[in-house]
């Protein structure tokens, strides 16, 4: 078990812990980009409420249902589809980094679930997710797909990379690449590698913008 890591026991026999579960929904695709650049695989994520990216899931109480239960009902509600997870698609178990926004002072476990569907699923939860799930709008700002190639310039993985995203879910992202074979390592590897020098420019972008909001305040 990597370091960090917890078995789905040891997490349950922690009694004042509360526990978050979520999932990697994904599919094989045979489609292509622009007719030439192959997807390979449909990764699905979410914008969350917070404007940070995440995976579908949410807060379950192993006192009142298994985590598994907890985690297709929050699907439910979070992507219109009760799609059964079972104990199977577990593949991590840790303590929440500590900069994660809460409103508790006990500590919370992350458990990550992946879970391979067919295409035509994947599309149905796309459907469903802005039009049936009752947190459409609300929890969930709407679904997205992460793209797992790499365009002349950088473009792709990289880039979607460099965005912000909730607790680890990053790092759970990248495990979960690499633990299902979704990418070649060097590839990955490449991405990232772009992902940070756009970081550097996001800092800059985001400085000109703050320096065109305090000229225009001067002024309203
Ligand atoms: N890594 C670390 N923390 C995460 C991750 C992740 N990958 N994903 C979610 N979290 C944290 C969230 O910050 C939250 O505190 O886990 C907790 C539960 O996950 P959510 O999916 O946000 O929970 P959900 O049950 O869907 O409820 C939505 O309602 O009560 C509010 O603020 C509460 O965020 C919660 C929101
Ligand atoms: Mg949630």
């Amino acid at each position: 078990m990597a370091s960090g890591q917890l078995s789905r026991e040891e997490a349950l026999a922690c009694s004042e812990c509360r526990h978050a579960c979520h999932v990697m929904l994904y599919s094989d695709t045979k489609t292509q980009l622009f007719g030439r650049i192959p997807i390979r695989h449909i990764i699905l994520m979410q914008m969350r409420f917070d404007g940070l990216l995440g995976f579908p899931g949410g807060l379950v109480n192993p006192a009142e249902e298994t985590l598994e239960a907890g985690l297709s009902r929050e699907l439910l509600e979070e992507v219109g589809v009760a799609l059964p997870v079972s104990v199977e698609d577990h593949v991590a178990t840790c303590f929440a980094p500590a900069s994660s926004p809460s409103s508790s002072s006990s500590r919370l476990i992350l458990h990550f679930y992946v879970k391979k569907i067919e295409e035509e699923q994947i599309r149905e939860v796309e459907r469903a997710a802005a039009s049936t799930a009752t947190d459409h709008g609300l929890e969930v700002l709407g679904m997205v797909r992460v793209p797992l190639y790499t365009m002349k310039g950088g473009g792709g993985l990289g880039l979607f990379m460099s965005h912000t995203f909730i607790g680890n879910a990053r790092s759970q992202l990248v495990d979960a690449l690499l633990r299902f074979n979704l990418i070649a390592p060097k590839d990955l590897h490449k991405a990232l590698t772009h992902s940070l020098k756009k970081h550097a420019h996001t800092a800059e972008d985001l400085k000109a913008a703050l320096a065109l909001t305090e000229a225009k305040r001067k002024w309203c």
